[in-house]
């Protein structure tokens, strides 16, 4: 198959005739008949729905949208006054149907039309083409490489290990597609976005103006597409809008945002003990340890080696007293094994993809012939999580890593894997195996035990996906290209709904040196997904590979990220509630012009930004400030004032600066009238998070400052259904006075917001009690660290 590959607009047919016909829209071409409905979904999205007449199979098979929203009202279509075609009118948006051209206009104002051959057919193909010369940016589109606004570029959706497909290019930051597909267009015209959701499994080609400026071309290759009108006017509407229809995130288990360390190599029960006892002499915190294929016995899935992981439970147990948990990969791929329990029991229930002919498909992967479960179906499902949660339980692990679910088969045709014994084609779940590997792994979790809180990693993904897992963007190299790419990537992943990812921090493929990894550190620290990982025949890169000058740099990040753990977790709290992404362009705050193709400085939660440098030291500039050696690069700064915590200044906003950077620094910025949250105990591995921390305020002379915290038991899933607590601080400063008001609301027992330790930023003459100034830098050496490994 080639990538990127689209058919001649030219060679598809459009409508000739359109006409109203009970609650639909009849339009008829030279060779076809076509039937157009449309459907109120929610009062800020509507679908419309144009049946290709030529599908091979009717009816939508996406798990996408959320079930609750599947269904929608039909809407009767109005005739329209000249003839024609007609007009749906819906809460959110009002659709002008004619033989071959759609006009929407957004109940936000924002219009939309396709050009005069708009819409049509090639045989079992869509196409979708749309005139729209204003539109100055696209975003979302799931999880991309390149930059964050894909004007001008080409997007695939189909699903596929990266390596295998791009074995020459995958270390350049340009190819497509990835392991993941949302087909979620977020189209920005003038100063209002919308979202286009082209609701398909099946392979998907978009063109954001790369074959004709203006143009905004989809092309299905199969199958229905349902197009989802998701209201603006602003980034963050579109956003919201759309992760109500596909579904949010529950809350993570705490530990989970803290820092993991992962390697394909580690390999005994040895090595495990060492690097615990490496982090905690080191004094570097760490949140949990993870499992590559090594542990296995022979690659079988839901086996250990025995000899070198002679009792994995007792490991498990003895590193979770060290507040380390562990997390264990997991392939699809069952090794076909007579007297395998796994195989047998598999085959037994017949649970396995079929061919064509009615064998079981038979693909190739780290055991050798494998078989794979087919997801897609309740039994394969139930199958599955009945011996994941057997596994977890037996071993005592905290987590699974869901991999080589794009599906990945090797050397053996991916498309010769049938779903439902046999009966449904490859491309109806192709893009979905991962996303049911999930749902299926999810369920898991469930049986064991349904208060608890869930954490899995899978490399591929489909829409809504963020319902079941988080989601690490695959296996990237050890160069800066992809050290810059990871921030669009998993900025344009987090428009798409899932905020819970990241990338494989230092480079999976090839040796990252020691300045790359520092400074991927210094992007990354504050990422939603937060791991080192690396292949197994690189040069190690943990925190200490490369000396201690090195390791002091990425161990002060480290632990700046601890010390942000509460920040962090209110913003995964907003996720939830919200949509609004973890990690944010600095659009989605600021709707200005001049922002829409930043994309080496991010927002964390709405009152963070960091600027990290994400470009070699070599043929940079450099100046000399302070005795100290900084490299430069261009920070722009939204409207507003901004704290800048490496100098300890206000900062006035509305232009870009000339910024250096020393090696020890990651530039932040906290937004004025921001209340952080800021871990102040020991420093400790795990989880713990609100209990105890400093409020730090940023509020110049006079001014105000405002958060919001959400209070619940941090660890069970009862949030969802005895509900929180929402906090509210005030801080208002006038003179050398400052007030402080806290509103607690929700139906917990209130109070367990603590001011009685406030430092305050940037405010001169100060005085009261239980106030501090915040001089202190965030990212630095002088930060007090006690020892962190005891739990
Ligand atoms: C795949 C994964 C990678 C893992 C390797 C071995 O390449 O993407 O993270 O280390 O398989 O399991």
């Amino acid at each position: 198959m080639l990538f990127g590959q689209k058919v001649h607009p030219l060679s598809f047919e459009y409508g000739a005739r359109a006409s109203v016909k009970g609650k639909g829209i009849e339009v008829r071409g030279e060779s076809f008949k076509a039937r157009v409905g449309c459907d109120a979904i929610t009062d800020f999205c509507a679908r419309v729905r144009i049946e290709n007449p030529n599908a091979t199979h009717a009816g939508n098979y996406s798990d996408g949208v959320v079930e609750k929203y599947r269904a929608g009202r039909a809407i009767a279509p109005q005739k329209r006054a000249g003839g024609g075609g007609g007009r749906f009118e819906a809460k959110g948006a009002i659709i002008d149907i004619g033989a071959s051209r759609m006009a929407i206009e957004f109940a936000h104002g924002l219009k939309i039309e396709t050009a005069a051959e708009g819409y049509g057919f090639n045989g079992a193909k869509s196409i979708f083409n749309f005139d729209v010369p204003g539109a100055t940016g696209f975003y979302g589109f799931g999880e991309r490489t390149k930059r964050f606004n894909k004007s001008g570029d080409s997007l695939d959706f189909y699903t596929v290990d990266v390596m295998a497909v791009w074995p020459q290019s995958y270390w350049r930051d340009d190819y497509d597609p990835a392991y993941v597909s949302i087909p979620l267009a977020i189209i920005r015209v003038g100063e209002q976005c919308c979202g286009l959701y082209f609701d398909s499994a099946e392979r998907l080609v978009m063109d954001c103006g790369q074959i004709q400026p203006g143009r905004f071309i989809v092309q299905a290759m199969a199958g229905q597409t349902d197009l989802y009108l998701i209201n603006g006017p602003t980034l963050r509407d579109v956003v919201r809008n759309f992760t109500a229809l596909t579904g949010r995130a529950e809350l993570p288990p705490g530990w989970a945002l803290g820092y993991h360390q992962c390697r394909w190599g580690y390999e005994t029960a040895e090595e495990f003990e060492a690097l615990a006892a490496n982090f905690a002499r080191r004094d570097i915190p760490i949140s949990a340890l993870w499992y590559d294929i090594d542990y296995m016995d022979g690659y079988r899935v839901f086996t250990w080696d025995k000899k070198d992981m002679p009792r994995p439970r007792a490991l498990n147990e003895s590193l979770k007293k060290q507040g380390i948990r562990t997390v264990a990969i997991v392939d699809p791929g069952v090794k076909i094994d007579k007297g395998y329990e796994v195989y047998e029991s598999g085959k037994a229930a017949g649970v396995f993809c079929k061919t064509a002919s009615g064998r079981d498909y038979v693909g190739q992967v780290w055991p050798g012939d494998t078989v794979f479960p087919d997801f897609t179906q309740e039994t394969g499902r139930e199958w599955w999580a009945g011996w994941l949660a057997r596994f977890l339980k037996e071993s005592a692990l905290d987590g699974a890593w869901l991999d080589m679910n794009d599906p990945s088969t090797g050397w053996c045709a991916t498309e010769d894997m049938l779903f439902g014994g046999g009966t449904l084609p490859h491309a109806r779940y192709h893009n979905q195996y991962g996303h049911f590997m999930a749902k299926a792994s999810r369920r898991a979790f469930e049986k064991l035990d349904p208060d608890r809180r869930a954490f899995l990693l899978t490399r591929s993904g489909f829409t809504g996906t963020q319902r079941y897992s988080a989601i690490w963007t695959g296996d990237n190299d050890s160069n800066w290209s992809h050290l810059r790419m990871s921030i669009p990537c998993t900025i344009n992943l987090g428009l798409s709904g899932v905020a819970f990812n990241g990338p494989d921090v230092g480079g999976f493929a090839g040796n990252a040196t020691p300045e790359l990894l520092v400074r991927w550190y210094q992007a990354g620290f504050l990422f939603p997904f937060f791991r080192n990982h690396s292949i197994s025949n690189s040069k190690t890169q943990e925190p200490w590979q490369f000396g201690p000058e090195i390791m002091d740099r990425i161990r002060d990040v480290l632990r700046t990220r601890y010390r942000l753990l509460p920040y962090l977790y209110q913003c995964f709290f907003e996720n939830h509630l919200t949509g609004d992404p973890v990690l944010r362009p600095l659009l989605y705050e600021f709707e200005d012009r001049e922002l829409e193709n930043i994309d080496d400085q991010y927002m964390v939660g709405g009152s963070l930004m960091v600027a990290p440098i994400v470009r070699p030291g070599e043929g940079a500039d450099f100046i000399m400030s302070g005795g100290v050696r900084r490299q430069l690069r261009h920070i722009t700064l939204p409207a507003g004032w901004w704290y800048d915590l490496n100098i300890g200044e206000w900062v006035e906003g509305g232009r870009t600066i000339r910024y250096g950077v020393a090696a020890d620094e990651a530039p932040i910025f906290a937004r004025e009238g921001a209340v952080i949250p800021w871990y102040h105990g020991k420093l400790k591995n795990g989880d713990t998070l609100l209990d105890d921390f400093e409020t730090h305020v940023f509020a110049r002379d006079g001014g105000t400052a405002t958060g919001t915290f959400y209070i619940e038991d941090q660890e069970t899933r009862a949030y969802l259904k005895d509900g929180f607590n929402t906090a509210t601080i005030t801080v208002a400063l006038s003179g050398r006075e400052a007030s402080v008001k806290v509103r607690e609301t929700g139906p917990l027992k209130g109070g367990a917001i603590r001011l009685d330790r406030i430092v305050v930023y940037g405010a001169s003459g100060l005085s009261g009690k239980g106030w501090k100034p915040g001089t202190r830098r965030w990212v630095a050496r002088d930060i007090p660290v006690s020892a962190p490994a005891k739990a």
